[in-house]
């Protein structure tokens, strides 16, 4: 089963065919990056027109690279919610359209339950390496494995990523941890009470003069600094959610304090004041007090459901190679963890496809494409 997966939630435009619910045949994606780094942030507006000019091609393009027609596309699957609202318009329209011109069942996904299928979605292996580890060969080192990517249920010798799981799902818009107890059910065990850790990134590079997305210039910025230099406090919050605005705000206490300036001095001309390595030893510093906060609750989360199998990080954050290095050594040593390969952490249409064959496979019906609508907040459901 071929499936075209159409994503536009925020500021990449993106198409791919993916076969089968794993295997790839194209992901063409445009991000927004150059034109949004100019101004240090997302401009709603400004990414729905560059999602419009972009789309078909962006889809003519996914046909191509797949060598398909559309008589080869036996769905058509889009994020419609949550995301901004412009942006989920063009994607969803553009999906709607493509539906009804080409007699093509319609499937409307949530952007989160994308991003968490995308650990489904098949691994590119390496050059010289020809035969996947076996489930047996990964349960006998677990101690040893390495944070594993891609097509877990294909591995030869059985199933691999298994349920009931956690999904740690981080982005620019979300921090949340998932419980599925099967394929498409899911049910919020923690989510954030103000900004999502993406956002956090976001911010604390900003105050640090770096370049968006702060994400990438973070992780960057801190592979030359000392990531223990300043101490930075963990939230207090209750269960198993989190909150992150209060860290921005400690960085940015810490940098005033750092440079001796009031904390009234605006935090837009802190950058102009700091060293390079004062940077760098913010950013690691920042990281990995992010990091942290997000591994402690998902041990918390991993300890109140003993019963779960696998964990598995999903969305933009989950790039981070920080992460996936604290990630291997605190949690694999319990239970096998799994990263979707870095390009698929961010938005991209090949995650909408595959989470898309999970719901055909669940035996969810299409959407109407006279009728569908966009929810640019709604919560994912099972
Ligand atoms: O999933 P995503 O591409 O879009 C949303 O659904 O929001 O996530 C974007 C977020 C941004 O906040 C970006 O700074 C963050 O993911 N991000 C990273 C890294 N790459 C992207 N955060 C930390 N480390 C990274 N390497
Ligand atoms: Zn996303």
């Amino acid at each position: 089963m071929k499936i075209l997966g159409i994503e536009t939630s925020c500021d990449e435009t993106a198409a791919a065919i993916v076969e089968d619910g794993s295997k790839i045949l194209s992901n063409v994606v445009v991000s927004q990056i150059d034109i949004f780094a100019e101004y240090g942030g997302v401009i709603p507006e400004v990414a729905a027109r560059s999602h419009l000019e972009v789309m078909m091609p962006v889809v003519q393009k996914a046909l191509e690279d797949a060598k398909c027609t559309w008589s080869d596309i036996d769905a058509i699957a889009v994020t419609y919610a949550p995301g901004l609202l412009g942006s989920l318009l063009i994607g969803t329209l553009t999906a709607r359209t493509l539906a009804i011109l080409h007699d093509k069942p319609l499937y409307a996904v949530h952007h989160l339950k994308s991003h968490v299928y995308a650990n489904w979605l098949e691994v590119e292996m390496p050059k010289n390496v020809h035969s996947r580890p076996s489930c047996e060969d990964a349960s006998k080192k677990s101690e040893a494995l390495p944070v594993t990517t891609g097509e877990r249920e294909r591995v030869e010798n059985g199933p691999f990523l298994t349920f009931p799981l956690l999904a740690l799902v981080i982005s620019g818009g979300h921090t949340q941890i998932l419980y599925m107890p099967a394929h498409n059910k899911f049910e919020i065990i923690g989510t954030t009470h103000d900004d999502a850790v993406g956002e956090c990134f976001d911010k604390v590079a900003k105050i640090l003069g770096l370049p968006y997305p702060g994400g990438p210039s973070i992780a960057k910025a801190a592979t030359n600094g000392d990531e223990n230099k300043y101490k930075l406090p963990h939230p207090k919050v209750d269960n198993l959610d989190f909150s992150f605005s209060g860290l921005k705000t400690a960085v940015l206490r810490a940098v005033q304090k750092e440079l001796g300036l009031p904390i009234s001095h605006p935090s837009h001309d802190l950058k102009n004041h700091l060293s390079e390595q004062q940077v760098a030893d913010f950013a690691a510093s920042f990281q990995k007090t992010a990091i942290d906060i997000l591994l402690e609750k998902l041990e918390k989360a991993r300890e109140q459901h003993p019963e779960v199998k696998s964990i598995v990080f999903a969305g933009g954050v989950s790039a981070n190679q920080k992460l996936r290095e604290m990630a291997g050594h605190s949690l694999q040593k319990n239970l096998p963890v799994f990263f979707p390969e870095a390009k698929f952490s961010g938005d991209n249409g090949a995650m909408v496809a595959a989470a898309a064959y999970y719901e055909i496979q669940s035996g969810i019906e299409p959407t109407n494409p006279y009728k569908l609508n966009i929810y640019p907040r709604i919560e994912i459901t099972c």
